[in-house]
């Protein structure tokens, strides 16, 4: 029964240095996205050790093209549902776009907000050098800061396409500069989306501090997948990195046609399933 269960006896909370001592210890970090309470539940008693509430939340849960348009309220929202369904996982909240831009201030008041209103552990917020004194003001006040470096959706209209980063040596050098920048502002780790693994490797093995990859290959210290590509609830998004272990679009579609057909049929419900 418990076949595919990874040992998931150590059920002590998953917290900021526990992540540190993984990565010493060589054990790789599990991490996938949740924005309701049912789902994260069930990731965190399968012993999943991060859930990040992304802002992934605008294309998963609202149908956007975009994460653009997703709103501070909307992440508080679905942040608040997630820790009501988690006991071990720690709970990382996106700072939406536009949210930590503007000023220090402004960043350090919003993410702030995650913590105290939505009980987020920890935010993430997408960019290197230029996000530094947001990332050192936070995580002095004991605000712990996930980067994310690489292809960073909220810039989507900047860069015009989806494309891996990091392919030239000056694009290389700009992820792996930011990832020490953020490290030495005091982030306890960091993103690193669609780039090169062998970019991804030297990054993993320079920083102290843990990388969690999706798209960027083996050598990352954890991984992360939108959590309806990993289910397959999706099926019409396949880029390379995602790996498919359910096919649940498939299971619901059949359920449903099956529930359908009952009601027209007059099967459903029988004289057993009233009062
Ligand atoms: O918003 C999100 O879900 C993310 C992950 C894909 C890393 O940023």
């Amino acid at each position: 029964m418990q076949k595919f269960k990874y040992n998931t006896s150590d059920r002590r909370k998953v917290t900021t240095l526990r992540l540190l001592e993984m990565k010493e210890s060589n054990e790789k970090i599990a991490c996938l996205t949740a924005y309701d309470a049912i789902t994260a539940r069930i990731f965190d008693e399968s012993g999943i050790d991060l859930i990040l509430v992304g802002d992934s939340l605008g294309n998963v849960i609202q149908g956007l093209d975009t994460t653009i348009p997703v709103t501070l309220d909307q992440v508080i929202y679905h942040t608040k549902a997630v820790q009501n369904g988690v006991k071990r996982a720690m709970v990382v909240s996106d700072m939406p776009f536009m949210t930590y831009q503007i000023s220090v201030e402004d960043a350090f008041y919003n993410a702030g907000r995650l913590m105290k209103e939505a009980g987020a552990e920890a935010v993430k917020l997408e960019g290197g050098d230029y996000i530094a004194d947001k990332v050192r003001v936070m995580t002095e006040a004991g605000i712990p800061v996930m980067g994310h470096l690489g292809l960073t959706p909220q810039s989507i209209h900047k860069f015009g396409s989806y494309r891996t980063r990091g392919t030239s040596e000056e694009e290389a050098n700009k992820i792996f500069n930011d990832a020490i920048c953020l490290e030495q502002s005091g982030a306890f780790c960091v993103v690193l989306e669609k780039i090169p693994y062998q970019l991804a490797k030297k990054i993993s093995s320079t920083l102290r501090i843990p990388t969690i990859g999706i798209g960027a290959g083996p050598y990352c210290d954890g991984q992360v997948l939108v959590y309806s590509d990993m289910l397959g609830l999706t099926t019409e998004f396949n880029p390379r990195f995602v790996r498919r272990y359910a096919h649940l679009h498939e299971v619901i579609s059949e359920a449903t046609s099956r529930y359908l057909e009952d009601i027209k049929n007059q099967e459903f419900p029988n004289l057993n399933e009233s009062y």
